[in-house]
């Protein structure tokens, strides 16, 4: 028996994937409010994101995600970007599912993401072209359990919203 979906869009995918952009242009054309959830962690902390690791480190700030995440997940309709990492935390999965939404991976090649993260220091997750490489393949398998894929490579945010709108999920 199909589940019943709440109208809750998850945009999950690795750093520089588009969820920020993409999420806010969608949200628009759906009318619905779009939620940034790396955004409302920093309002909440008062803290841009790299501030928040560098003071207190990254376990903190996945505790503050996971609430950020559960408070955001009561908000209904909306379009909710997450963080590159929020999605491959196995509690966070549980959380998503359990709050009846619908997951989007936005699929990027590793060459297309570094290009776009390059050079832009406020992702603390981003250190040298190795390590993120091995973070993209690590978190591939998880990725891959959304409910849909959306490949992006290429495609200007506006080509990736009519792409998500032709799932056909609204
Ligand atoms: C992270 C990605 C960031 C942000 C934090 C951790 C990650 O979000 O949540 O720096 O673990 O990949 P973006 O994917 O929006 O850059």
């Amino acid at each position: 028996m199909a589940r019943h979906r709440r109208k809750i869009i998850y945009l999950l995918g690795f750093m520089g994937s588009g969820k920020s952009t993409v999420g806010a242009l969608l949200a628009r054309e759906v009318g619905w409010p779009f939620i940034d959830l790396d955004a409302t962690i920093e309002a909440g902390q008062g803290a841009a994101i790299r501030e928040i690791f560098e003071r207190v480190g990254e376990p903190f700030f996945r505790e503050v995600e996971r609430a950020a995440l559960a408070e955001v997940s009561r908000t209904e309709p909306a379009i909710i970007a997450l963080g590159g990492g929020t999605w491959t935390l196995s509690g966070n999965q549980e959380l998503i599912r359990n709050a009846g939404g619908t997951t989007i991976w936005l699929d990027c090649s590793l060459e297309e993401l570094l290009r776009r993260c390059t050079g832009i220091n406020n992702r603390p997750m981003f250190r040298d072209t190795e390590s993120f490489a091995a973070l993209l393949n690590q978190r591939l398998p998880h990725y891959q359990l959304a409910d849909y894929r959306v490949a992006t490579q290429g495609c200007a945010p506006q080509e990736v919203v009519e792409k998500i709108l032709n799932l056909r999920i609204f």
